[in-house]
C-alpha cells in the first residue's frame, strides 16, 4: 500500500486520485488472491481451444469488482471474465460487457473500469510466475488511468492523466533507445493463432532480424508496463482485447511512450492491433510491420 500512497502523494487532480487509490487497493488485494491460489490444484475451464479461464481469474474479478462497486457505484465495468457476477452486486449500474460492447467501443461515453483480473492466464495454470492484474480507467473514450500490479515480483505500476507514471512509487520513463538493433521487443502470440499463424509469423519474421531480442512472455499488461519503464522498448500484437491494454495505455501516455494501430493511427482497446513504443522506434517499427 505504501507504494501506491507515494504515487498518490503527486496526484494533485482530486478526482482522479480517487479514482487511481480504488483501483489501485483492487488489484493489490486481487494479487493477494492469485498469489494465494498460484502453484495450488486450480478448476479450469476452456473458453476456446487454448483459452482458458481458472478460479484464480474468477475469485480475483469478483474481489476487484467488489472493491470497485463500494467506491464508486456510479462507473461502468466492462471485465474479462464475468459481467455477471457485477449484475448481482449492482443492478443500477450501466454495464457493458464483453458480449454486448461493439467493436468500436461501449455505447456510451461515460466513466468506464476496464479489468484483466488475471493477464496471464495460460503462464498462470501452468504454475508459470508471470502474469498481472490490470484496471484501466477510461472517460469519453480515453484511458484516464491505469494499474499493472505483478503480485510475485511486488511490482505495482500506476499512471493517471497529468500526474505522471510510476513503478512502486518512483517515477518511470520510455527508454532512450533510437535504434531497433539496440532494441529489446516484446510480442504475443493470439488465441487465435490457429487461424492466424502467417500473419503473426509474418510480423516476427520481419522484426526478429532487426531487433536485438524479441521476447514473448505471455502477459500483454506487463508488456505494456515494461515499454512504460524502459525494461522494453517496444511491443506489437494483434488481437488483443480491450482489458489488456487499456491500463497500460494510461502508463504509456504518461511514461512519453507512443501508442498507435499498426499504421500508426490513434489507439483505442477497442482496436485489437497495437504498436506500442519509446517513441523514438515508433517510425522504424511501423515501417517494418507495413514492409512487404
Ligand atoms: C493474454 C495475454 C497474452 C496475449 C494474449 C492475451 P489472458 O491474456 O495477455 O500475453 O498474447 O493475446 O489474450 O488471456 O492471459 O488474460
Ligand atoms: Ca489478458
Ligand atoms: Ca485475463
Amino acid at each position: 500500500m505504501d507504494r501506491l500512497h507515494h504515487s498518490l502523494a503527486r496526484c494533485h487532480d482530486r478526482r482522479l486520485c480517487g479514482i487511481l487509490e480504488t483501483a489501485g487497493r483492487a488489484a493489490i488485494a486481487a494479487g493477494e488472491i492469485l498469489r494465494s491460489l498460484y502453484a495450488t490444484p486450480l478448476k479450469i475451464r476452456h473458453k476456446g481451444r487454448i483459452d482458458l479461464v481458472t478460479e484464480a481469474d474468477l475469485a480475483a474479478e469478483q474481489s476487484i469488482m467488489r472493491i470497485l462497486h463500494e467506491s464508486h457505484p456510479e462507473i461502468a465495468v466492462l471485465t474479462e471474465e464475468s459481467a455477471a457476477a457485477y449484475q448481482e452486486i449492482s443492478r443500477n449500474t450501466g454495464l457493458v460487457t464483453p458480449d454486448t460492447a461493439p467493436d468500436d467501443g461501449p455505447d456510451h461515453n461515460g466513466p468506464l473500469w476496464v479489468i484483466d483480473p488475471l493477464d496471464g492466464t495460460t503462464n498462470f495454470a501452468h504454475s508459470y510466475p508471470w502474469f498481472a492484474v490490470s484496471i484501466g480507467y477510461m472517460e469519453e473514450g480515453r484511458c484516464m488511468a491505469g494499474v499493472i500490479y505483478n503480485p510475485v515480483l511486488e511490482e505495482f505500476f500506476c499512471a493517471v492523466t497529468g500526474g505522471g507514471a510510476w513503478l512502486n512509487g518512483q517515477p518511470i520513463q520510455v527508454s532512450h533507445v533510437k535504434t531497433l538493433d539496440q532494441a529489446l521487443l516484446a510480442t504475443g502470440f493470439p488465441y487465435t493463432i490457429a487461424q492466424q499463424t502467417d500473419e503473426v509469423m509474418a510480423l516476427l519474421k520481419k522484426m526478429l532480424p532487426r531487433a536485438q531480442g524479441v521476447r514473448r512472455a505471455g502477459a500483454a499488461a506487463l508488456d505494456l508496463a515494461y515499454v512504460a519503464c524502459g525494461r522494453l522498448d517496444g511491443f506489437w500484437e494483434i488481437n488483443l482485447k480491450p482489458w489488456d491494454t487499456a491500463a497500460g495505455i494510461a502508463l504509456l501516455n504518461e511514461a512519453g511512450g507512443r501508442v498507435t494501430d499498426f499504421s500508426g493511427g490513434e489507439f483505442s482497446p477497442f482496436k485489437p492491433e497495437i504498436l506500442s513504443s519509446n517513441g523514438r522506434l515508433h517510425a522504424a517499427m511501423q515501417e517494418i510491420i507495413a514492409s512487404p
